[in-house]
């Protein structure tokens, strides 16, 4: 469905994305494993198409700070050129690190605002989809995202992303600052939403022990390039892995 091919990412001179090729195919969960800086949110954007986007922005402004080489393919057509709008009808979306939901609107004005590309109808059908898949947020429909806690807003995150109607949803950290109880609960929805609602997920994470069990394959980056591929299982029992990303 997805594939990265020899990707390489350049902020001025430095590298953030090595030679760097994955595929995801239809239906799976694939997990990217790295630490900070390990170019993890790159990869996200580079395949969003965000990348391209602020590359885009910031030549208008004359700078020649971002390069990119590679091919990214989806659904077999070639899109390393196609802008991040583009990408989003095509069925790629992204729910960004670190929660971004609008604070001074609340959790259903935000499943609102996500959900452009719908219909009136399609858009009341999504809404109570999404309430279905997180529970929690029911109760909390007319408060302000900004007063949510971190959890909370990551599912409403999520929740926006699949008003999207995503194909393909790329998850960048869901799980980052969350507790050990909130994670188990984010992971058991991304089971769900996978199953349900036929997406399939690419979701890049550091702790590795929460998500390593939900996923079909995983990649593990370092400084920007793969060190290791396997499936999660092979991944979960490798000793390297339990001493670097399972965290304490
Ligand atoms: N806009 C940018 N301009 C310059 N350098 C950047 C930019 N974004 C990321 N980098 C650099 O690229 C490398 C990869 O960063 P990236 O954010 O992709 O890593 P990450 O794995 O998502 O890290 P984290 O776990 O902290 O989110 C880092 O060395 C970072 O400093
Ligand atoms: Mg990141």
């Amino acid at each position: 469905m997805l594939n990265v091919d020899k990707l390489m990412v350049f902020y001025e001179n430095a590298i953030a994305i090595n030679e760097l090729s994955i595929e995801v195919n239809r239906g799976e969960i694939v997990g990217i494993i790295g630490s900070n800086s390990a170019g993890k949110t790159t990869l996200m954007n580079t395949v969003s198409g965000l990348l391209l986007d602020t590359k885009l922005k910031e030549q208008r402004k004359g700078g020649e700070r971002i390069t990119i080489f590679g091919r990214i393919s989806f659904l077999e057509q070639d899109i390393t050129d196609r802008w991040a709008d583009e990408r989003v009808k095509m069925g790629i979306v992204l729910s960004r690190e670190r929660h971004p939901v609008f604070v001074e609107s609340d959790v259903e004005e935000n499943l609102k605002i996500a959900s452009y590309l719908l219909s009136r109808a399609e858009m009341r059908e999504k809404i109570d989809y999404i309430y279905r898949i997180f529970p929690a947020l029911v109760p909390l429909r007319k408060r302000k995202a900004g007063f949510l806690s971190g959890g909370e807003q990551q599912m409403l995150a999520i929740g926006m992303s699949l008003m999207a109607k995503p194909k393909l949803m790329l998850l960048d950290e869901p799980l980052l600052g969350l507790s050990p109880a909130i994670q188990v609960k984010l992971i058991e929805s991304i089971v769900t939403i996978r199953k349900e609602a036929d997406v399939t997920i690419l979701i890049c994470e550091q702790f590795a022990r929460p998500v390593l069990p939900i996923i079909d394959r995983g990649y593990v980056l370092e400084n920007g390039m793969l060190t290791l591929h396997g499936t999660g299982e092979e991944l979960y029992n490798n000793p390297e892995i339990k001493a670097a990303y399972f965290g304490v």
